[in-house]
């Protein structure tokens, strides 16, 4: 027999004996399955039944499907947030040790924050889908079979947030000087999460139903993550690295880039949508989430900055007017 093939044999007899088991058992396992296939692999039928509109109107279709790919591009930046978070091991299910071991230097956090970019950039590049794609007077009905539903609600936006940056960062900008520097617990913090301004009723000044669903589902395991990413989360990453690295303009542009994509550049395109099919001369549409869309959205109101200790007072003070894409370049 080749002697490659003997001595993987070698290999596999070591692997298996390592867990206790017969590696006898395993290969006749192996003469009875059955090849990979691409469907099987990619679950693609799977994932081809799980657009379900509400509606019969055709453009409902392109909505829901458009909100489910975003979701993907969330997973794979959530995907690179957990590797730079635990210094770039792979936490495998199995146990196995695979021998894959990155280390966090300033090569791979770039490396790894770019990907996030991409992600985000292949998200904002697309946005005219939602932006350009459907037909107005069709959005305009099947969006009422969606009450009290928003993309508000999406967690892995949220979660996003909170791996990017220290969790005072997304306070309210109205309640965030009371909180700094003081050391306060992410469960008092979180009662003044900025999102809350974006749920809240227009009329009584109640929290929405948007709101309410959303935190039953989500706030402990929000608060949670938090507490997780306290001292794992981007920013707290970045401050680990050697003096050198931090002071690298490569590795402060993909920050500044980061924060840029996620908290001006998708904000705008998404706003943009909602101007397009909110907006009325008679006034406006009122939100599924019944909120005052138009006084939240925009980033230069919310103001929200991952990285404050990175930009210029100037900068934070024109944040979302426009000056952004222009001063940040990428330098790899
Ligand atoms: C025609 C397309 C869209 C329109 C008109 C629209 C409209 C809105 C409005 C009015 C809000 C404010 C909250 C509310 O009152 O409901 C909102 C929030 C939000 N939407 Fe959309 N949206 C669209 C597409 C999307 C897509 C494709 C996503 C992807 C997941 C998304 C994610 C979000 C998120 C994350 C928020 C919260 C933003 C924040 O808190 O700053 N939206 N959207």
């Amino acid at each position: 027999m080749d002697k490659n093939i003997t001595d993987k044999i070698e290999l596999l007899q070591e692997k298996y004996a390592l867990m206790g088991q017969d590696i006898n058992s395993y290969l006749e396992g192996l003469l009875l399955s059955n090849y990979l296939t691409y469907w099987d692999y990619t679950q693609v039928e799977t994932l081809l039944t799980l657009q379900n509109p509400k509606t019969d109107y055709p453009d409902e279709l392109i909505f829901i499907m458009y909100h489910q790919i975003t979701e993907l591009y969330f997973k794979l930046s959530m995907h690179e947030f957990d590797q730079i978070g635990n210094n770039g091991k792979i936490m495998s299910e199995s146990g196995q040790d695979i021998g894959w071991n990155e280390k966090l230097d300033a090569d791979f956090f770039v490396e790894r924050v770019t990907r996030i970019n991409r992600y985000f950039e292949a998200l904002t590049k697309s946005f005219e889908i939602m932006i350009n794609g459907m037909a107005k007077e069709q959005f305009l009905k099947y969006r009422m079979a969606l009450l009290p539903a928003s993309g508000f609600q999406s967690a892995q936006y949220r979660m996003i947030e909170i791996c990017s940056t220290d969790f005072i960062n997304l306070v309210d900008k109205d309640v965030r000087d009371q909180y700094k520097g003081k050391n306060s617990s992410i469960e008092e913090m979180f009662q003044f999460i900025y999102w809350n301004k974006g749920a809240t009723e227009l009329e009584s000044g109640k929290k929405t139903l948007t709101l309410k669903q959303f935190e039953q589902k989500y706030s402990k395991k929000f608060i949670a993550l938090a507490n997780e990413y306290k001292t794992k989360n981007l920013w707290q990453k970045y401050l680990s690295l050697p003096e050198a690295d931090r002071k690298n303009p490569k590795v402060t542009n993909v920050l500044k880039e980061l924060d840029v994509n996620v908290n001006v550049n998708w904000p705008l395109v998404h706003y943009k949508s909602a101007v397009r099919y909110l907006q009325q001369k008679e006034g406006d549409v009122p939100a599924t989430g019944g909120t005052n869309w138009q006084k939240y959205l925009p980033p230069r109101f919310q103001k929200r900055i991952f990285y404050p200790e990175i930009w210029t007072a100037q900068e934070k003070e024109e944040w979302g007017k426009g000056w952004v894409e222009t001063n940040v370049f990428r330098t790899n």
